[in-house]
C-alpha cells in the first residue's frame, strides 16, 4: 500500500477530494493529515475519515525534529501539501526528495511566491485584468512555488469575473485535477 501524508493549513476542501479520491482504493492510502493550525477543519475531516491526525507548532515543524522524526517514521510515498501556507524547510526536501507536492491556485511561474495564497492570488489576477488563470500541481522546492510542474489546467475569466467567481473556478478545477494527478504520480 502506498502512503499519502497530507499537510494543510484550513479549510480541507482538496484534503477531502484526496480522501474521498482513495477512500476504497487498494494501493493507495491517506495515513496522517498534519497541520500548523489546531483549529483547521480539515482536522475534523481527517478524524470524520478514520485518519490519524496531528497539529504542531513553528518550533516543532521548523526547528525541533518532531515532525522530521514523524514524516521518517511514516515513510510516506508522496507528501501532499493541499493549501499549507509554511514554507518547508531544506532538512525535510532532503529527506524526501522528489516526494513533496504542491498545488498552487494560479499558472505558475506567474502569482507564484511568499504572500501569494489562496484569495490573495484571485485578487491580483481580477485586479490585472488576466483572462485567463488555472491551477499548477508541483514540486516544492526550497523557494516557494518554483519547484518543477507536474500539472497545470486552466481556465477563462470573463471580464465581470469577482475574485470570488475564480475562486470557485479554480476550485472545480482543483476537485478534478489532483487526486487524479496524484494517482498518476504513485502507479
Ligand atoms: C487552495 O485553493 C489551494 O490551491 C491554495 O489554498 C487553497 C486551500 O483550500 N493554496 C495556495 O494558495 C498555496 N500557495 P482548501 O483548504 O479548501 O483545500
Amino acid at each position: 500500500m502506498k502512503k499519502i501524508v497530507i499537510l494543510a493549513s484550513g479549510n480541507g476542501t482538496n484534503a477531502q477530494a484526496i480522501i474521498d479520491h482513495f477512500a476504497s482504493s487498494k494501493l493507495v492510502t491517506v495515513s496522517l493529515i498534519l497541520s500548523n493550525k489546531p483549529q483547521a477543519y480539515v482536522l475534523e475531516r481527517g478524524t470524520k475519515a478514520g485518519i490519524s491526525v496531528m497539529s504542531f507548532n513553528r518550533f516543532a515543524f521548523a526547528k525541533a525534529e518532531h515532525v522530521q522524526r514523524l514524516l521518517n517514521q511514516e515513510q510516506p510515498d508522496l507528501i501532499v501539501l493541499a493549501g499549507f501556507l509554511w514554507k518547508i524547510p531544506s532538512f525535510l526536501i532532503q529527506d524526501h526528495p522528489n516526494k513533496i507536492i504542491n498545488i498552487h491556485p494560479a499558472l505558475l511561474p506567474n502569482y507564484g511566491g511568499k504572500g501569494m495564497y489562496g484569495m490573495n492570488v484571485h485578487r491580483a489576477i481580477i485586479e490585472n485584468k488576466e483572462t485567463e488563470s488555472g491551477i499548477s500541481i508541483h514540486y516544492v522546492t526550497e523557494n516557494y512555488d518554483e519547484g518543477a510542474i507536474i500539472k497545470q489546467a486552466t481556465c477563462s475569466i470573463a471580464k465581470t469575473d469577482t475574485a470570488e467567481d475564480l475562486a470557485a473556478k479554480i476550485h472545480l478545477l482543483e476537485q478534478e485535477y489532483f487526486a487524479t494527478t496524484i494517482e498518476e504520480l504513485l502507479s
